[in-house]
């Protein structure tokens, strides 16, 4: 996807073809005029720096300087990671609960986000950060197990559904648009008790709380988000087992999940379009995330292999004219599954209507992107046997001169970015891209200049495709505040504002990178210094 003139931008060659002309101006002696004409060069080699043409984490402007007017600009969080108050005011337990309190040694700092950054009780300290940003919209996740503690209707608990109403009205007053998830790897423990997303029964438990939501929210929620990365949570929860539910039974479980997640999803849309979207006029999507591929030998066909099991399994059953599953996942996991003595592929096949009852269904693709890989075909067998990575059958590695984060699978990748959005104009009738996710991780300093580089190259990768014709209407930075990163705890922080967690208050800092990015919504530009 990269042009030669990119990578020439970006290359090294070109400072190092100014270096040799200082040199020379050195050896030239000191009189006034070679110190007027050093003095230019060695302005002209600041000001290539500051343009960032020999930086990492770095991408060219191609196009238009300006986003478009009503393109708009937010922050993410998620429930489990930031709100405490686990068992406060009627909550039910969720899987991460009983993960957490079960299997501390699994938490890098063996914390849990019993208390987190303490939003369910200090909402407005968010606020007050969200105001400083001037952000035009807000996504957050809504906890299943606030709203039904069991995860079904007979549950219902009414302080849960008041915590949310008094987000939405307060973001409201301030103009600032809630953007809502579902669900973010919260589910319920009672519903994983009957089986969790492995079960079809999920498919209406899922529906009925969906409901509840747009008769609670959807006269003031107009953008839904139904699911959060489905695919980690299925191949993490149910295929090798590494998240809760701990569900290991990898190529088998994670594809049932994901064929589960689909039908839920595209159930949900239908009772929103055919109930409520008339009247409360919104919108609603789903979150995918998805790495980009390069391959070095210009391999079209690997690449994409990659972008099909990796984004392709739930954005072309939705996305696609055809609908279902991509055809390349169908026939290499029905051939595995015969080998393996199968009279069924693993894979589930869309059965009855369900093939068009998915296709079709999201006015949006939330995207959440953040990192890159190289690809190409395994050189021995990858992972066990059967698994989704036997499956894909692929190598992917990362080139030693991409920028890491603290995370260990974090890499400043901008041009993977631009790739992916115009792989989605491509391959998906250029649907519109809501970016629901993109951020950095460290160990939370204040001054967070590659957080920064990071902002700003990754917008730069939006703006690049917006010029490219590719349709993006949202970009959402992950993070609003400091929260709990899963395995890591409190370890890998991720936040635009800093959050004391050893102090009771849990106040809230602003980063330098909270200026820079406030910088950017106010002028609707990318500065190019900070
Ligand atoms: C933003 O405005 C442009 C130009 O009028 C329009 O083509 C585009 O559809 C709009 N985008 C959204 C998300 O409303
Ligand atoms: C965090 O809060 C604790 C307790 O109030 C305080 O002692 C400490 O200085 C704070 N840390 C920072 C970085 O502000």
């Amino acid at each position: 996807m990269r042009t030669e003139s990119d990578i020439k931008q970006n290359s090294l060659i070109n400072v190092s073809q100014q270096i040799p002309s200082v040199s020379a101006d050195l050896q030239a002696g000191c009189d006034m005029s070679n110190l007027r004409s050093m003095f230019f060069v060695v302005g002209f080699l600041v000001y290539l720096i500051s343009q960032g043409a020999a930086e990492p984490c770095f991408l060219a402007a191609k196009g238009s300087p300006t986003f478009p007017a009503n393109f708009s600009f937010g922050v993410a969080t998620a429930a489990y990671q930031i709100e405490g108050g686990w068992n406060a005011d009627g909550k039910g337990p969720s899987i991460w609960d009983d993960f957490t309190h079960k299997n501390p040694d699994k938490i890098r700092d063996k914390s849990s986000g019993d208390v987190a950054a303490d939003s369910y009780h200090r909402f407005d300290q968010d606020l007050q950060a969200l105001k400083e940003l001037k952000v035009d919209h807000y996504r957050f996740s809504i906890a299943w197990s606030r709203i039904y503690p069991t995860g079904d209707i007979s549950s219902k608990n009414q302080k849960g559904i008041d915590y949310y109403n008094n987000v939405i009205d307060k973001l409201i007053a301030n103009r600032i648009e809630p953007v809502v998830t579902m669900f973010h790897y919260d589910l319920p423990s009672e519903v994983q008790k009957i089986g969790g997303f492995a079960n079809s029964l999920l498919v209406n438990q899922f529906v009925v709380y969906a409901i509840e939501l747009f008769e609670n929210y959807g006269d003031r929620v107009k953008t839904w988000i139904t699911f959060n990365e489905p695919y980690d949570y299925c191949q993490n929860g149910y295929g090798d087992a590494s998240y809760p539910p701990q569900v290991y039974a990898p190529g088998v479980a994670d594809y049932l999940c994901i064929d589960n997640t689909l039908k839920a999803h595209a159930a949900t849309y239908h009772s929103y379009k055919s109930r409520f979207a008339k009247t409360q006029g919104g919108r609603l999507g789903i979150t995918l995330d998805s790495r980009f591929f390069f391959s070095r030998t210009n391999d079209e066909d690997i690449v994409d292999r990659g972008m099909q099991y990796g984004l392709g399994i739930l954005a072309h059953p939705i996305f696609s004219k055809s609908g279902g599953y991509p055809d390349i996942m169908i026939m290499d996991i029905g051939a595995n599954s015969q080998k393996e003595g199968r009279i069924r592929s693993r894979l589930p096949s869309f059965k009855n209507k369900w093939r068009d009852i998915v296709r079709g269904s999201a006015d949006f693709l939330g995207l959440n992107y953040y990192s890159s890989r190289y690809i190409k075909r395994a050189s021995k067998p990858n992972g066990v046997s059967p698994s989704w990575e036997r499956d894909m059958d692929c190598d992917t590695s990362i080139d030693s001169n991409w920028l890491r984060a603290k995370s260990d699978w974090l890499y400043c990748v901008p041009e993977g970015l631009e790739g992916i959005l115009k792989f989605i104009r491509d391959e998906y009738d250029n649907v519109e891209v809501m970016i629901t996710e993109n951020g950095w991780s460290d160990d939370g300093e204040l001054i967070d200049d590659n957080r920064i580089r990071y902002l700003r190259s990754h917008l730069q990768a939006v703006l690049n495709a917006i010029n490219d014709g590719c349709k993006i209407s949202a970009y959402t930075h992950w993070s609003l505040i400091d929260n709990f990163e899963w395995l890591k705890g409190y370890t890998e922080k991720f936040g635009l504002y800093a959050v004391n967690m050893s102090s009771p208050n849990r106040e809230r800092t602003a980063k330098k990178s909270a200026g820079y990015y406030k910088q950017i919504i106010e002028s609707r530009k990318i500065p190019s210094i900070f």
